[in-house]
C-alpha cells in the first residue's frame, strides 16, 4: 500500500469507528442547549464532549459536515434585540468578532455590516449565509451557524432582523 492509500485507510477506519460516538456527541449537544444558558460559561459536565484539540489525533482529522443548502420563503420576523444580543455575546453568535455590526464596531475578519440593509440582500442570501456559508464559499472562514447547531432556527431570524434593519 502507497503512504497516501495507507493514511486513507487509516482515516476510513477512524471515521467509522467514530460513528457512533458522533450521533452519541449530537444527542449530547440537544442536551447542552436544554441546560446551558447562551452568553453563561460552559457548564463543567459537559467540557468531556470536546476532547479533540489536536489534529493529530484521529477525532481531528474527520473530514469537514457536508454542505447543507437550506432555502428561507417566511417573512423576516424576530425579536431585533435579542439578535443584537446573540450577534456581541462572544459566548453566542459572536459575529462582531470579525463583523462590525449596526452601531457597534467590530473585527475585520469579515466585510462590515454595519449599513448591511443598504445594500439590499435577499433573506434567501443572508439565511445561507448564516447556515452555511460554503455554498458561496467553500473556504470562507465563517462559522457554519446551522450546520454545526451553533444557533438555532429562531436565533438566526434573531440576528438577521437586527442585520437588515436600516
Ligand atoms: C470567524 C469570523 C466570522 C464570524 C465569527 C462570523 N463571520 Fe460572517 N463572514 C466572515 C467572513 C470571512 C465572510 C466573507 C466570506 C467570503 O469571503 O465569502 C463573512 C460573510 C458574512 C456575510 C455575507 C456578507 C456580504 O457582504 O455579503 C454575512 C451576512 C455574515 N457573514 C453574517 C455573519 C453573522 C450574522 C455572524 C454571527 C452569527 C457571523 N457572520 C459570524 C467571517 C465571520
Amino acid at each position: 500500500m502507497t503512504k497516501k492509500l495507507k493514511r486513507m485507510a487509516t482515516l476510513a477506519l477512524a471515521a467509522a469507528l467514530l460513528q457512533p460516538h458522533l450521533a452519541a456527541a449530537d444527542e449530547r449537544l440537544k442536551a447542552i442547549r436544554e441546560k446551558w444558558i447562551p452568553g453563561t460559561p460552559m457548564l463543567t459536565e459537559f467540557l468531556p464532549l470536546y476532547p479533540c484539540h489536536s489534529e493529530e489525533l484521529p477525532c481531528g482529522q474527520l473530514p469537514p459536515p457536508a454542505v447543507q443548502k437550506v432555502s428561507f420563503k417566511g417573512a423576516l420576523k424576530g425579536d431585533a434585540k435579542r439578535g443584537e444580543k446573540i450577534a456581541l455575546d462572544v459566548r453566542w453568535g459572536n459575529c462582531a468578532t470579525c463583523h462590525s455590526l449596526p452601531g457597534h464596531k467590530g473585527g475585520t475578519v469579515g466585510p462590515s455590516l454595519e449599513d448591511y440593509a443598504s445594500r439590499a440582500p435577499s433573506l434567501e442570501y443572508t439565511y445561507q449565509r448564516i447556515w452555511d456559508t460554503r455554498v458561496f464559499n467553500p473556504d470562507a472562514h465563517m462559522p457554519l451557524f446551522g450546520t454545526n447547531s451553533v444557533l438555532t432556527e429562531d436565533e438566526i431570524l434573531d440576528v438577521m432582523v437586527f442585520i437588515h434593519q436600516r
